[in-house]
């Protein structure tokens, strides 16, 4: 009988090869050991366990009162069986405000976290933290657009980069990134033609959330696209669970509908 054979784990080579061949990149968020399994099940290609936890595993308003404990914790549930997808970890709120700090925070989130790669939110101003982290051999994702870590600045969850200037600072924050040694990019809330520019403009491969078709690969929320978030849904989420008869069928049907480009469809784009 034929063995049944894992994948090999997917690394940030693989992912620049999809980004290189215009192979799409999925991508879900995933805090736990039970989703890990089904995530790898259906084919991902990649994790981030965002700190979105905050909001759908603690019931906060916000992600700003997660904790390095929180983040830990999850982390390490999904890298204990995760044996093929990339696993990105977010750095918490307060957890990178000076580049000794998130040396010695990332570091946590690789040696005890298991994670392959840090996830933090910012643009220019973020470039020396990069730098730092990336300069020990700690490989960084970047986050930029709408950041929830900084909300009350933001003023609510808004499209970010709609007009000229804000376009420009987000072009720039992204190319700073890069050129500080970020090697991956998360684009959250902002329109769909300014994504493409920027993927475009960007040798990293780009994952976007509510940023259009044109990034190289999708995430979303895991629990906002399986339809049990509560109250307002954001404009960019589609309920995969909808037409589905299973939790993991409505993964497949995410993983599908990603590489083979009909998700995110004009009604998910700012
Ligand atoms: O915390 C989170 O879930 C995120 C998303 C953008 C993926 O950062």
């Amino acid at each position: 009988m034929a063995e049944q054979q894992t994948p090999p784990p997917v690394t940030l080579g693989t992912l620049q090869q999809m980004k290189a061949r215009g192979e799409k990149i999925t991508c879900l968020t995933c805090y736990d050991a039970s989703f890990t399994r089904v995530l790898e099940a259906a084919g991902i290609d990649m994790f981030i366990v965002g700190d979105s936890l905050g909001m759908v595993l603690k019931g906060h308003e916000t992600t700003v009162p997660v904790t390095m404990a929180d983040m830990l914790y999850h982390a390490a549930n999904v890298a204990r069986v995760g044996r093929h997808a990339l696993r990105v970890v977010d750095m918490p709120y307060m957890s990178y405000a000076n580049p000794e700090q998130a040396l010695g925070n990332a570091a946590r989130l690789v040696a005890e976290g298991g994670a392959d790669m840090v996830k933090l939110e910012g643009g220019q101003d973020k470039a020396d933290i990069v730098r730092h982290l990336v300069s020990h051999d700690i490989p960084v994702c970047g986050h930029i657009g709408l950041l929830p870590q900084s909300i009350e600045e933001l003023g609510g969850y808004h499209v970010q980069g709609r007009d000229e200037a804000g376009a420009r600072t987000l072009l720039a924050d992204a190319q700073a990134l890069e050129a500080a040694g970020a090697t991956l990019l998360v684009m959250e809330c902002i329109p769909a033609e300014l994504a493409a520019l920027i993927t475009a403009s960007v040798g990293m491969p780009t994952i976007g959330i509510g940023a259009g078709p044109d990034c190289d690969g999708q995430v979303l929320v895991l629990y906002d696209m399986l339809g049990i978030t509560p109250g307002k849904v954001p404009k960019f989420v589609r309920n995969f669970l909808q037409g589905a008869d299973s939790v993991p069928a409505a993964i497949r049907a995410y993983v599908d509908a990603v590489r083979d480009g009909s998700f995110p469809a004009p009604e998910h784009c700012f």
